[in-house]
């Protein structure tokens, strides 16, 4: 089997456990683009997958094919079976369950008021959807981007294009999968490009602004053991002016409490292929598993590092 099917086919897989996830939490509707049925129905051309990006160096045994079982990361209260609360949402046909109904509750009703929201009028007249976020509200690891860009925007879930393909990788990496996490971005809706046919633009300080308590709001909420924030927009958003991404990446800052681990956006990894780029990620993400303390390989140690 070549290599681009081995990406195609991991991809596959990390969509068959994602649903199965779903699934076994009661999900029962999820909306699909048809773009995405069509996508999943072909496999990507040659140099378009994402996921090849951060392919070669991670040897195969350490991104099983199979994901099973999931390494997943040791419930935050006690085992003991609560039933769980369903909130199911009316458009987007996401169902949230947490152990704590109050949890729920609070996480629906600020989905709902997120998915109302028309406070940048200019932005919610251009919107497809709300990207509120993705994954379970009981997450100890929480991503944070950017902003949706069109397929996100199309799909109303984050990082699903090429930067998320890729941002799904390093998860699995780790042992993880997207539901074993939560994934969100500063700006829930994508910026605007008047004008424009395509193209992404970063948000404004005054969109942020806007936005960022949704954000502070599903943090607090989640209250995860640990951030990872992706590129410079969310570094700044949640942490405010700081000495840039360059210089932060790979030292531990605070955010309400809890540590977050600024690190390079898997659209720079897109752009720069450089595996010295690579294995600072990568870094990055070992020092969350440890924080996390989460069993880390010896092969997975060395990803990315020369032979
Ligand atoms: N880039 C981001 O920062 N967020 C997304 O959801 C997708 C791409």
């Amino acid at each position: 089997m070549s290599a681009m099917s081995d990406d195609y086919r991991q991809l596959l897989d990390a969509t068959i456990q994602h649903l199965e996830g779903l699934k076994s939490r009661g999900v029962r509707h999820v909306a699909v683009a048809p773009e995405t049925l069509r996508a999943l129905a072909l496999p990507p051309a040659a140099g378009k997958s994402a996921s090849a990006n951060f392919k070669p160096q991670i040897p195969t045994a350490a991104v099983p094919s199979k994901i099973e079982p999931t390494i997943s990361m040791p419930p935050k209260k006690s085992a003991a079976p609560v039933a769980p609360v369903k909130a199911v949402i009316p458009n987007l046909k996401v169902e949230i369950k947490s152990s704590s109904p109050e949890k729920a509750a609070a996480f629906t009703a600020l989905r709902e008021k997120a998915l109302a929201c028309i406070k940048c009028p200019h932005l919610a007249a251009s919107r497809t959807t709300v990207v509120f976020g993705v994954g379970t509200i009981d997450a100890q690891l929480m991503f944070v981007g950017e902003a949706p860009g069109a397929d996100e925007d199309e799909q109303g879930e984050p990082f699903v294009g090429r930067a998320g393909q890729l941002l799904t990788k390093i998860i699995l990496a780790t042992g993880l999968s997207r539901s074993d996490v939560y994934i969100a971005n500063i700006l829930k809706c994508r910026p605007d490009t008047p004008g424009q046919s395509a193209g992404n633009r970063p948000p404004t300080p005054e969109e942020r602004a806007t936005c960022i308590p949704y954000l502070q709001e599903q943090i607090d909420l989640i209250k995860p053991k640990a951030i990872v924030a992706l590129g410079a927009t969310a570094v700044d958003g949640l942490l405010g002016k700081t000495l840039g991404i360059t210089k932060l990446r790979g030292n531990w800052q605070t955010y309400r409490g809890i540590p977050l681990m600024p690190t390079y956006h898997p659209a720079y990894l897109l752009r720069n292929q450089a595996m010295s780029e690579k294995r600072k990620v990568w870094e990055d993400i070992l020092k969350v598993m440890e924080k996390l303390e989460l069993p880390i390989s010896t092969k997975q140690r060395k990803f990315f590092l020369p032979a």
